[in-house]
């Protein structure tokens, strides 16, 4: 499929979504761990449109959640609550009841206060709540400090030296059944040390539970933060990542659960934007595209790198060039000094590698509509997401009764 098509057919920006890819990083995932008793957990975080959400419900995956809305929508792509876990360290009443409702498999408990808030919920509502405690393993995963969430210093899980305490509370509380185990200790992690190292935390955790508190703890939550390639980096391939987790998990009697994001996405997308203007400064020359920061965020944020390229290549040397967008913010860049080959007003270029937390973190700032979003199968394509129009920028909006 050809995305000069899809440009002309449904405009730009655009993300493009590779259904072929997306299958492919579920399968690969999923054959990694044949024969470890296990859930596969789709971060939604990374991309929550349904057509995706779909792809890997319909292959046996169920959900990770963070929020009322991720519920809400989860349950309209027809998830089954018996497959989704909820994460967060945020959880407001509103959005327990409503989980509880669902009757999802469990909540990944972040404080003590949430668990006292849960027992409360679940009172009023006369049921028990199977909660997992999300435990804060102190192992830093190497990786950008935005998404580094396992270390002490971060507002994520429960301190690993307050959990055999909080586990004990827990125990004693009458609407709350302790199911598991969970951890999440970053993103974009591009080595198997850390993530063996939270495990042979959480696996003495377990083993003291069981003992000391007879605690029959049937489910450990590895959370997700496989990297991928977006430059020149080396993840490990799931299979090694499973490999190794099979490894130390032998006799642990546990069915894992796994909340991988970026990995199934992230290089299954990717956000086709247009050359708009070439400006040229002394120092500099710029490539001012149709999106930016507000479609894409990654690159502001994290100074993430994401490979940019031409969807028809030029001859000529390439420059050395900034690809900026239009918004009114210095910080609104894709790349900054990077080689591309030639480019002219009208050209296409592909941000590769966007298919996770590109359109889940896109924003209306400076008021531009968000972006369609386009999924490719065979010699098809579909919107799987319509471009947002004007009237939805304003959508909500009121005029007060008083005088302005
Ligand atoms: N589970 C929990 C509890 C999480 O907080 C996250 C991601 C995941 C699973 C999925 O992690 P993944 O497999 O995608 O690494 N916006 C950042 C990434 C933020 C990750 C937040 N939590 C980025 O664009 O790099």
């Amino acid at each position: 499929m050809a995305l000069s098509e899809i440009a002309q057919k449904v405009g730009t920006p655009c993300y493009v979504y590779s259904h072929r890819t997306l299958e492919r990083h579920f399968n690969v995932f999923a054959q990694a761990l044949d024969g470890i008793p296990h859930l596969i957990c789709y971060s939604m975080k990374a991309n929550s449109n349904r057509s995706i959400l779909q792809i890997f419900l319909q292959r046996g995956g169920g959900l990770d959640i963070v929020s009322g809305g991720e519920l809400y929508r989860a349950m309209q792509a027809g998830a089954a609550p018996q497959k989704i876990v909820f994460s967060g360290v945020g959880k407001t009443e509103a959005e327990i009841a409503m989980a509880l409702q669902a009757d999802i498999l469990m909540f990944n408990v972040e404080s003590e206060g949430e668990l006292e808030r849960i027992q409360h919920v679940a009172s009023q509502q006369g049921i028990k709540a199977r909660v997992a405690l999300r435990v804060n393993p102190d192992i830093d995963p190497k990786t950008h400090p935005y998404i580094a969430t396992g270390l002490k210093k971060s507002k994520f899980g429960i301190a690993i030296n307050d959990a055999l305490r909080l586990f004990e509370k827990a125990k004693t509380l009458s609407h709350i059944a302790v199911h598991g185990v969970d951890c999440h200790i970053g993103s974009q992690i591009t080595e198997l040390d850390p993530f063996v190292d939270a495990l042979h935390k959480l696996k003495e955790l377990i083993h003291d539970l069981r003992s000391q508190y007879q605690l029959p703890i049937r489910y450990l939550d590895l959370g997700g933060g496989l990297g991928i390639p977006y430059q020149d980096e080396t993840p490990p391939h799931p299979d090694e990542y499973a490999a190794r987790i099979r490894e130390e998990t032998e006799g642990l009697d546990c069915t894992l659960i796994f909340e991988p994001g970026r990995v199934l996405v992230g290089n299954a997308g990717l956000l086709l934007t247009e050359v708009q203007y070439l400006k040229r400064h002394e120092e500099k020359t710029f490539v001012i595209v149709d999106s930016g920061m507000n479609h894409l965020i990654r690159p502001a944020l994290y100074q993430a790198w994401q490979a940019i390229q031409p969807v028809k290549k030029r001859a000529g040397q390439p420059w050395v060039v900034d690809v900026v967008g239009p918004i009114c913010e210095s910080g609104d860049f894709f790349a900054l000094d990077r080689e591309l080959s030639p480019v002219e007003p009208g050209d296409l270029l592909a941000v590769m590698s966007s298919g996770a937390y590109g359109y889940s973190m896109a924003s209306q700032y400076n008021s531009y509509p968000r972006p369609a979003e386009v999924l490719v199968k065979g010699a098809a394509f579909a919107v799987i997401r319509e471009r947002e129009s004007y009237s939805e920028l304003s959508r909500g909006e009121n005029t007060p009764l008083f005088d302005l």
